[in-house]
């Protein structure tokens, strides 16, 4: 497979790799940073390519990844379905709904095949959870959360104007670029949601729409309770997410906020808790997590599957962080009500 990058920053490094564990090429890159640019492209051997050249590079590429801030996507994406080439795109796709919409039309116009990189939606502990919860062993849904807490962007790491996520014109904060992960994931345990309740806190006041702290309750429309809780100003890192049901629950548990070390669980009927020890650890292995999306989409595309994480997908998990977002600000529960299309195509 030969593939276009847009956008070479941090994650572009992952996904390079992983296109080239898979066999396939990076054949050129193209980023607004020169020199961010230049080193990437030594890295893989691959092209600097210049904006004039961009729509020769996508013709030539089996399928393109969009990593730019998601404030930055539309001109490419556009380019991309145009040249009908699938699409890579990062979460989230766009900040806003306005965005989501052009996307929409863009894909029906150009029947465009797009994969939102919900990665961790594709690791193997994450995996083993959904088969556990589908199985029917757990019995009907009662509760289910995702609590994930430690030092983010922007904790004392990094100065404010080094990133797009602190940059006052291009920042989104956590609950539009992150929580994404968390609906995309808990959807995946209890389906769709009714309403939603939350508060985000924002711990750099110069950056005020950049929240780094979210909490909220969701009543998935079966009826189960749903929460998320999630900072990344806690000096203490820690990850777990569940599923309750009516005859059984299982836990995944990390170190860290995006470590998937162990899948616990235990039926009614089982004398004692079963355990998987995955060890999957995103901080040593960035590349590895994204590398699971890649295959998927190298699958979907070389054998006419159905991609996991489809468009829709990130249309749909783009309006729940709106929505909490709007709950915040406006100190209301908001009421859900949007169409899920394809759902359970990650069998
Ligand atoms: N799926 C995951 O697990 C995961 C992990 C990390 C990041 N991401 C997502 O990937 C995206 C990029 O994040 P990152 O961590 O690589 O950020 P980054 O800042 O390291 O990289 C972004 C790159 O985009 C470039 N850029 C900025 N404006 C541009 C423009 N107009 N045109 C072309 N290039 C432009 C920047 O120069 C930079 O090199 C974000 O949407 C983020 O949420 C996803």
């Amino acid at each position: 497979m030969k593939v276009f990058m847009i956008g070479a920053g941090d994650i572009a490094k992952s996904h390079g790799r992983a296109v080239v564990k898979l066999g396939g090429k990076v054949i050129g890159a193209f980023d607004v940073n020169k020199e961010g640019l230049r080193k990437y492209c030594m890295e893989f051997e691959c092209d600097a390519v210049e904006y004039d050249q961009l729509e020769a590079y996508i013709e030539q590429a089996d399928y393109v990844v969009l990593c730019t801030p998601p404030t930055k996507r539309i001109d490419y994406a556009e380019k991309i379905l145009k040249a009908h080439k699938p699409m890579y795109m990062e979460k989230p796709i766009a900040t806003t709904m306005e965005d989501a919409k052009v996307l929409i039309e863009l894909s029906e116009k150009y029947n465009g095949k797009i994969l939102v990189g919900f990665a961790h939606r594709y690791r193997p502990a994450f995996q083993k959870m959904v088969e556990l919860v589908r199985s029917g062993i757990l019995g009907e849904p009662v509760q289910a959360f995702s609590h994930r807490y430690g030092p983010g962007y922007g904790f004392g790491q990094r100065t404010l104007a080094e990133s797009w996520r602190t940059d006052p014109n291009l920042a989104c904060g956590m609950t539009i670029e992150s929580i994404s992960h968390e609906f995309n994931l808990l959807s995946a345990l209890v389906g769709e949601f009714e309403t939603i309740a939350a508060n985000v806190a924002c711990t750099i006041p110069s950056v005020p729409q950049y929240d780094t702290n979210t909490n909220m309750t969701m009543r998935a429309r079966n009826g189960a309770i749903v929460t998320i809780g999630a900072s990344w100003s806690s000096a203490v890192g820690v990850n777990v997410k569940g599923f309750i049901g009516t005859k059984g629950a299982v836990f995944l548990k990390g170190r860290n906020m995006f470590e998937f070390d162990e899948v616990v669980y235990k039926t009614i009927d089982m004398p004692t808790e079963q355990s998987f020890i995955f060890n999957d650890s995103y901080a040593k292995d960035q590349d590895g997590v994204i590398f699971n999306a890649h295959e998927h989409f190298f699958d979907c595309l070389l054998n006419g599957k159905e991609i996991c994480t489809p468009l829709s997908e990130g249309v749909k998990v783009l309006l729940l962080s709106n929505a909490a977002l709007e709950s915040s600000r406006e100190k209301k529960t908001v009421t859900l009500n949007y169409e899920v299309k394809n759902e359970n195509i990650c069998e």
